[in-house]
This record gives C-alpha cells, sequence and structure tokens, in this order.
C-alpha cells in the first residue's frame, strides 16, 4: 500500500509553538469521492494565521481539533477528479491542502492555477493570499493619498514585501519595521525609503519618529505589540491604523494584549482603526490579482520567497517564520 507521511496536530502550543506540537503519521494513499480532488502537493504555505488554528481561543475561524490533519495553502497537481470541473493535470491552489505529499480537497475551494509567466508558487504569495492582502489592505482599507507616509510591520515578509511596493507604485512614502539590518537593506531595494530595526532599536518611539519626521499617516500593522504602540504614538491627524496582523503575539496567543491605551491619542488624531480580513474583499480578487500580475511582468513588483524542503520540514518552517527567522514568503516544496 502506498504511504503518505502526513503531520497530525499532536497538542496545541502554550507559548511559541515548537514542531512537537505535531507528529508525523503514515496514512494511507486518499481517494477522491464526489466532489473532491486528489491532488499531489507540490508547495505548502506556511502562514501566520495558523497560529490562531493551532489554538481552543475563539477566532474569526474554527481551528484544528487535536489529533486533526494539518491543513493550509497549496499548489498541487491534480491526480483524480471527481468534478467535472476539473481535469488530472491541472495545477490548482486551495487554502485546504493536508500538510502530506498526497490531499484529497473539495473541488468547491479550488482554483486551476493559470499558467502566467509567474511560477505557479506565486498563488501562495504575490498572486494569492498575501499579495492580495497588501493590496487590499492598503489601497482599500487604508484609502491613501499621493505622498503619505506609510508605516509598515514586518514589511520585508510576504505581505509587507508587496504592500511597500505597492505604495512606492502608488507614490506613496513606504517605511518598513523589521528585525534584522539585512532584511531593512532588502526592502531598501524594493523601494521603501528607509525603516527601523524593531529587535535592535533603543527607543521604538523616538526611531519610528526619526523615519517619519512628517508623521505616519497610514499603519499597516502585521505585528501588534511594541511596533504597535510605536505607530500609534507617531500618528497624524486623520491618520488610518489597518490591523492587518499580530504575529507579535504568537507566543502569548491565548492571552489578552493590551498594551497602552490609545483613547486620548485617538481622539486627538480622529484616526480611523480597521481591523482587516482579506475574505471580506474576495468579489474584487480577480481585479486585483489582473493589477499584482501586470506589475509583476512589468518588472515592478519584486518578491523574495525562503524555501523548506520536504515534508518532513513542514513543521519547522512554519515555527521558524513566526519566530521571524524566514526571510520573504515562507514556503515548502514537495
Ligand atoms: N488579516 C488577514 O486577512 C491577513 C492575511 C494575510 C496575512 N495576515 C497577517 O499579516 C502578517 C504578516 O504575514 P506574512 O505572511 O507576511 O508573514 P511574514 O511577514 O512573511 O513572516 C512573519 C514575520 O513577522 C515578524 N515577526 C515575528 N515575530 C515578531 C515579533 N515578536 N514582533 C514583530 N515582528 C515579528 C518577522 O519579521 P521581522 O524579522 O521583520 O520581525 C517575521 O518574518 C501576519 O500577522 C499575518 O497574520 C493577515
Amino acid at each position: 500500500m502506498a504511504t503518505n507521511p502526513s503531520w497530525t496536530l499532536r497538542s496545541y502550543p502554550t507559548a511559541m509553538p515548537t514542531p512537537d506540537n505535531w507528529a508525523l503519521d503514515d496514512r494511507p494513499m486518499p481517494e477522491a469521492g464526489e466532489g473532491e480532488l486528489l491532488v499531489k502537493t507540490l508547495w505548502l504555505s506556511v502562514d501566520p494565521y495558523m497560529r490562531g488554528r493551532i489554538s481552543s481561543a475563539k477566532s474569526y475561524a474554527a481551528g484544528f481539533k487535536i489529533g486533526d490533519l494539518m491543513r493550509g495553502g497549496g499548489v498541487g497537481e491534480v491526480i483524480a477528479s471527481g468534478s467535472p470541473e476539473f481535469q488530472p493535470g491541472q495545477i490548482v491552489v486551495s487554502d485546504y491542502f493536508g500538510w502530506q505529499p498526497f490531499t484529497v480537497i473539495s473541488a468547491a475551494t479550488a482554483k486551476i492555477v493559470t499558467i502566467t509567466d509567474a511560477p505557479i508558487q506565486a498563488a501562495l504569495s504575490y498572486l494569492g493570499m498575501p499579495g492580495l492582502t497588501a493590496y487590499f489592505a492598503l489601497l482599500k482599507t487604508a484609502a491613501p493619498k499621493s505622498g503619505e507616509t506609510v508605516l509598515i510591520s514586518a514589511a520585508s515578509g510576504a505581505v509587507g514585501q508587496i504592500a511597500g511596493q505597492i505604495a512606492r507604485i502608488k507614490g506613496l512614502d513606504p517605511v518598513a519595521v523589521v528585525g534584522t539590518d539585512e532584511k531593512l537593506a532588502w526592502c531598501r531595494e524594493l523601494g521603501y525609503r528607509t525603516g527601523v530595526n524593531h529587535r535592535t532599536s533603543p527607543d521604538l518611539i523616538a526611531d519610528v519618529a526619526a523615519a517619519c519626521p512628517d508623521g505616519v499617516d497610514v499603519f499597516i500593522d502585521n505585528t501588534a505589540g511594541p511596533i504597535h504602540d510605536a505607530g500609534m504614538l507617531n500618528l497624524n491627524t486623520f491618520g488610518r491604523v489597518v490591523i492587518v496582523g499580530t504575529i507579535a503575539l504568537a507566543d502569548r496567543f491565548d492571552h489578552p494584549d493590551i498594551g497602552l491605551r490609545h483613547l486620548r491619542r485617538t481622539l486627538i488624531t480622529r484616526a480611523r482603526i480597521e481591523g482587516f480580513l482579506l475574505d471580506d474583499h474576495e468579489r474584487e480578487y480577480q481585479t486585483a490579482t489582473t493589477e499584482l500580475l501586470a506589475w509583476y511582468k512589468q518588472g515592478q513588483l519584486h518578491t523574495r520567497e525562503d524555501v523548506a524542503e520536504g515534508i518532513e520540514s513542514a513543521p519547522h518552517a512554519f515555527v521558524r517564520m513566526l519566530k521571524g527567522e524566514n526571510f520573504g514568503k515562507q514556503l515548502v516544496k514537495l
């Protein structure tokens, strides 16, 4: 019988996850039923939102139970189809790939990856969830005006590297917050004017102020924590703060992070603070993907991937990304 090494959730982490939170089980080759696809996994995406799925805390989507097969974004080749809309040989992307070499997904969650000039794994980065997040969080939710200063945290990552470049393309003034000097150098290459290393900064509030001498008009916050406080304390009148992610809480996910109370600051600046969820923009995905692909083909979008090899590396790749050890979009190649 063909085997299919698959990652099962073994325990909920109480602090920063470790690879021991999963176990590698040998499962039989799955079969596609009606409305399902059997897919050979080519790429897996490990994303910060999965931290919320391996917790019993309430979130915007149901999490995994102990003993569940771990699932997340992936790109693969259809081997057998139980749906008339898909044929063997097609490349598909879905948010529900098992962490396993052969996986069964519901056809309703799959989209055909149209072969473009971009590599297929771009469907998991700049032409997929992170790229679309950057696009809508910046252009739609923040709605910036030309020349405004845009502070972006986790600026060299999957979302941040695209958000900074869209800001540059749109004539904005992007400023990065990153965790290493190498990441800051890369952000400058992408078109960020300047930035701050939050892991070495002795005074994040002062360093953000120095990097943004005219203040912060738009804050794309991917992290929460002390970076959030520094952005808020440098916010301009009528500033817009988009809460995209809270990765700084990955090691204390189940505990509330109150931080500074910004009520007075919000009153003084009349700022708008809005939570962001990509799913709310689904009807406009096609428009955004077309524009992102056009920028990519014109050489206006550059991206960096951090690729782990083999199904065995999936939990390790996820944890290193949560710790900030990734440099660019973290992927697993099978
Ligand atoms: N709301 C939505 O619909 C949506 C969709 C997609 C992504 N997101 C969110 O967007 C954010 C970025 O996601 P991504 O896929 O682009 O990840 P990423 O930036 O590629 O990787 C995560 C990065 O977070 C930074 N980080 C880790 N721990 C940190 C800490 N304690 N303080 C500050 N920064 C820390 C690290 O960068 P440094 O080394 O630079 O610190 C790390 O490289 C995440 O919060 C994610 O949940 C939200």
